[in-house]
C-alpha cells in the first residue's frame, strides 16, 4: 500500500515536473491515514509556497482514471502537507496480497552475513552487561536470516585474556605437585577463585606479573598450561551455553580468540608487506588516524615489545579467519558502546592493510542500568550475575498473581524470556536504559507479556475455515486493524535495512494494541455468519503477524498464562 501511495504521488510530481521520489509516511491526525511532507522541500527549490504545489498535485492526482479505486480523498493542508485517505477497496485488495505473499511481504536479501554478538569471557560468569549483546545479537540474526541472508553467528568468546592467565595461576598454586592431566576442579571452584586472583592482582605486583607471564605463554602455546586452558575451557563454556540456551540465544560457532591467535603466522606477515607497520617504543603499531577526524583516533597496537598480542590484534585476527572461511559481505559486531573508539581502530586497520573489503559494522549497544540509572550493579559493587536477573524476574512474575505459582515450568521461562527480552528490545538499541522489574513484568502496558497476553486471548477464538475476506469493512476498529497490518513489510525491512530490532518490538505493541481493540468492538460472539468469517480471518492473520516478528525477537509463546 505504502509503496503504491509513493508510486502514485511521485508520478503526479514527475508529469508536473518536480523531480522527486515521494515519502508517503503514516499520518497521525483524525480521519486522515498517510501523509506527505514533500512540499516544503520542493517549495525551497522552486520558490513557490508548499500549498500552492500541493494543490497542482492533487488535482493531478485527481485527475487519474482509477482515483475512486485507491482513495477515499486527497487534500492539501495547510501550511503544506498532503493529506490522503484511502478507499476500503484499496485496502482490502492490499491485505489479500499481503496474505497471498510469504515472509510477511518482506523484500528479499541474499548477502552473506557474520554476526558477532555475545563476546563473553571463559572462566567468567555470564552477568548483566552480557544481555543486551545476547538479545539485540540474536534479534540482528533471526531478522536478517528472515529476509534470505545466509547468516552465521558466532560468540567470540574471550578465551585467551588475561583471566586465563590468572586462573591458571590459581589452579597451580592449589593443586601442587599434580600431573597436569589429573587435575580436577569444577564450575563452583572456577566462580570462586576468578574473583579472588583478579582482586590479589590488583594489590600484588608480584602475582600480577606472573600471571601476565603465565598469560603470554599460554598464548605463546605452553603444552602444560594447554591442559588446564582446556579443562578451564570445557566446564565455562558448558555454563555459558546453559545460560544462552535459557535465553534462546545460539551460536553457529563457538570461536574464540584463541582461534584468531592461530591466524597470526599467516596475517603477521601480510601486513608487514602492506609497509603499514610503524615501531613505536618496540611495539608494531599502526597509525588509522585519518585527516578529517574531529576526535584523535590513537594507533592501533599490533604486538607489544615483548611479543604480546592485544584485543585488537584478535580482532583483526579474527576478521582475518571470516574473510578466509566465509568471504561475507558483511560483519557486523553487537558490542557495547563503550567499545566505539576500539571498533573504529580495528575497522580502519582492516582497511588499510587490505585484510577485507567488505563492510564492517559495529552497533554499540547502550548499557542496562540499576534504579540509580547507571550500570546495575549488586549492593556491593560487583555485576549483577546474569541468572541472578532471571531469578528476580521470575519471582516477580510468580508474585504477581496465585495462578502464576503453578504455572508449567516451560511455560514460566518463556514469559520470563518475554518479559527480559521485550523491555531491552523496545529501546533503541544504542539507548541505556533502567531495569525496572516490576513495570516490566506487568500485564498491562507496553510488555512482552502484554503482548503474549493479547496473543494468547485472541487465539482462543480463532477456528479452522476457508472463507475468503468480503469486501466489508465494519468499522473504524477494524478499519485501523487493516491499516496497521499493513505496515508490517515495511517494519521488518527497516529493522533489516538499520539491525534495529527496536522497530519491530515498537510495531508489536502498536499492532496488539489495535487488535485488543478490535477484539473489544468487534465481538465474536455476537457477530452474523459474515461477519465471524471476516473477524476470523483479520484476527488469524493478526496472530500470524503477531507470532511471527515475537520469533525474530527471539519470543516464545506459552501454551497459557
Ligand atoms: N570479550 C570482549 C569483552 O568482554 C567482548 C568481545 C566482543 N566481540 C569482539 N569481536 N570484539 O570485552
Amino acid at each position: 500500500m505504502h509503496s503504491k501511495l509513493e508510486e502514485i504521488l511521485t508520478k503526479a510530481f514527475k508529469k508536473l515536473d518536480y523531480e522527486i521520489e515521494a515519502k508517503v509516511i503514516k499520518s497521525k491526525e483524525n480521519n486522515v491515514d498517510f501523509q506527505c511532507d514533500n512540499l516544503f522541500g520542493l517549495a525551497k527549490e522552486y520558490h513557490k509556497a508548499p500549498f500552492m504545489i500541493g494543490e497542482e498535485v492533487v488535482d493531478e492526482i485527481k485527475k487519474m482514471d482509477d482515483f475512486s479505486l485507491y482513495f477515499k480523498s486527497v487534500e492539501v493542508a495547510k501550511p503544506g502537507f498532503i493529506n490522503m485517505c484511502v478507499s476500503d477497496r484499496f485496502i482490502n485488495d492490499s491485505l489479500r496480497n499481503l496474505m497471498d505473499k510469504d515472509m510477511l511481504g518482506a523484500t528479499l536479501e541474499d548477502k552473506t552475513i557474520v554476526v558477532d554478538y555475545g563476546g563473553p569471557n571463559v572462566a567468567k560468569p555470564l552477568h548483566v552487561g552480557h544481555l543486551r549483546t545476547a538479545i539485540i545479537g540474536q534479534a540482528i540474526y533471526n531478522i536478517l536470516k528472515f529476509k534470505g541472508n545466509k547468516v552465521i553467528g558466532d560468540v567470540h568468546l574471550g578465551d585467551i585474556g588475561t583471566q586465563m592467565g590468572q586462573v591458571i595461576y590459581a589452579i597451580l598454586r592449589d593443586f601442587p605437585n599434580h600431573d597436569f592431566e589429573t587435575i580436577n576442579f569444577d564450575l563452583d571452584y572456577l566462580n570462586k577463585v576468578y574473583p579472588e586472583i583478579s582482586a590479589l592482582c590488583k594489590e600484588d605486583e608480584e602475582v600480577k606479573a606472573k600471571c601476565l607471564e603465565i598469560t603470554k605463554e599460554l598464548q605463546d602455546g605452553d603444552p602444560n598450561y594447554k591442559i588446564l586452558w582446556q579443562k578451564i575451557c570445557d566446564i565455562s563454556i558448558k555454563d555459558i551455553k546453559r545460560l544462552y540456551d535459557y535465553l534462546n540465544v545460539h551460536f553457529d560457532l563457538w570461536y574464540g580468540e584463541a582461534i584468531a591467535y592461530k591466524q597470526f603466522p599467516e596475517m603477521m606477515p601480510f601486513i608487514e608487506k602492506q609497509g603499514i607497520i610503524k615501531e613505536d617504543d618496540g611495539a608494531k603499531i599502526i597509525d588509522v588516524s585519518e585527516k578529517d577526524d574531529k576526535v584523535q583516533i590513537p594507533p592501533l597496537i599490533l604486538q607489544k615489545s615483548d611479543g604480546a598480542y592485544l584485543y585488537a590484534t584478535s580482532d583483526l585476527g579474527t576478521i582475518w579467519q571470516r574473510e578466509k572461511d566465509f568471504h561475507p559481505d558483511n560483519i557486523i559486531y553487537v558490542v557495547d558502546a563503550r567499545q566505539s573508539m576500539h571498533f573504529v581502530q580495528v575497522f580502519r586497520a582492516a582497511k588499510k592493510a587490505h585484510i577485507y573489503e567488505g563492510s564492517l559494522e559495529h552497533y554499540g549497544n547502550g548499557t542496562v542500568n540499576g534504579p540509580d540509572n547507571k550500570p546495575y550493579k549488586t549492593r556491593d559493587g560487583g555485576a549483577l550475575k546474569l541468572e541472578s536477573l532471571i531469578e528476580d524476574v521470575k519471582n516477580e512474575f510468580i508474585s504477581l498473581r496465585e495462578e502464576n505459582k503453578n504455572m508449567a515450568k516451560e511455560d514460566l521461562d518463556k514469559i520470563v524470556n518475554a518479559i527480559i527480552k521485550f523491555a531491552d528490545l523496545q529501546n533503541d538499541l544504542t539507548k541505556n536504559y533502567i531495569f525496572d522489574i516490576k513495570k516490566f513484568s506487568e500485564v498491562n502496558g507496553k510488555t512482552g507479556s502484554y503482548i503474549l497476553y493479547s496473543y494468547l486471548r485472541i487465539n482462543k477464538l480463532l477456528f479452522e475455515s476457508d472463507s475468503k475476506l468480503s469486501e466489508n469493512i465494519y468499522n473504524e476498529a477494524d478499519r485501523s486493524l487493516r491499516l496497521k497490518l499493513l505496515e508490517v513489510s515495511m517494519v521488518i525491512d527497516q529493522a533489516a535495512k538499520e539491525r534495529k530490532p527496536h522497530y519491530i518490538a515498537g510495531y508489536l505493541y502498536e499492532l496488539a494494541v489495535t487488535a485488543n481493540n478490535f477484539y473489544e468492538v468487534n465481538k465474536m460472539s455476537e457477530a452474523s455468519e459474515n461477519e465471524k468469517n471476516d473477524y476470523n480471518i483479520i484476527l488469524s492473520y493478526n496472530n500470524f503477524v503477531l507470532k511471527t516478528l515475537l520469533e525474530l525477537l527471539g519470543i516464545e509463546i506459552p501454551k497459557a498464562m
